[in-house]
């Protein structure tokens, strides 16, 4: 007996133009393996190029991910550490990336903390990048309420007293593109860990307790197909 195969989306189309990615569990994924929780952050960073690359093929056209918050400075020296020293890898890696996916970089998040070497590296990727069509958005040194904060800095700094959702979205880290549609959370937690909480007002979210280095093809396409099959009403009634 043969059952027929479930068709899965091929191609996304507007309605999914920008999904998100909070890339969580690269430590536990590497306890399991009896390894240092460095080693979960170099496999999720190979993850990263290979989630990238396949959500390009498929159509979408806005990818953010979530590399380190605001937060993520209280952790034990030595892993901070192993995440700075990869960092300079990572942006390497998405630079290598931008003629051959077609890749606009842009840098969430206040890059003023890292030292000047690392700002130049930034700076000198979204240049190289910024005739690019595809948007991969990297927050780093990310946290949606320090966003926010800042935004409210640039507003008052304008001399307006008035200002509206379009200003305050214009003073956003993500003020070059649409709020997600979709927001992905892997390693099994459920919450936003303090990112896109502005942008995220009418996001479709997705828990999955994939580890992000596990997270594969085969999973993005199930995630997709979900999300193709939500009603998002915005408050209306459906059509
Ligand atoms: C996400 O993985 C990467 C960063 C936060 C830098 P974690 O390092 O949080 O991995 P878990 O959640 O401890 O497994
Ligand atoms: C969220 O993961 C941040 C990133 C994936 C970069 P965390 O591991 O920092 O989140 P919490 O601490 O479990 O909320
Ligand atoms: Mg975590």
């Amino acid at each position: 007996m043969f059952f027929k195969k479930k068709e899965t989306v091929k191609a996304v189309d507007e309605r999914l133009k920008h999904v998100a990615f909070i890339m969580d569990g690269n430590g536990r994924w590497a306890k399991k393996r009896s390894m240092p929780r460095e080693f979960g952050h170099i496999n999720g960073a190979k993850n990263f190029k290979k989630v990238i690359r396949y959500c390009g093929d498929k159509g979408v056209k806005i990818i953010t991910v979530y590399a380190f918050s605001t937060e993520n400075w209280k952790r034990p020296k030595n892993e901070v550490d192993a995440i700075m020293n990869l960092l300079s890898d990572y942006i390497d890696d998405a630079v290598a990336m931008v003629d051959e996916n077609n890749i606009q970089l842009h840098f969430l998040g206040d890059m003023s903390i890292f030292p000047p070497k690392t700002q130049e590296k930034i700076k000198n990727a979204e240049a190289v990048s910024a005739d690019k069509e595809l948007v991969l958005n990297i927050a780093l040194n990310y946290g949606s309420r320090a966003e926010i904060a800042h935004a409210c800095e640039v507003l008052a700094a304008s001399g307006k007293t008035k200002f509206t959702e379009e200003d305050v979205a214009g003073a956003l880290y993500t003020s070059h593109c649409d709020d997600p549609d979709l927001i992905v959370r892997t390693g099994g937690d459920i919450r936003l860990s303090n990112f896109l909480l502005w942008q995220a007002a009418y996001a479709e979210f997705y828990f999955t307790d994939t580890l992000w280095p596990d997270l594969d093809e085969r999973e993005i396409d199930k995630i997709i197909d979900d999300f193709y099959s939500r009603k998002r009403r915005y408050g209306g009634l459906d059509k």
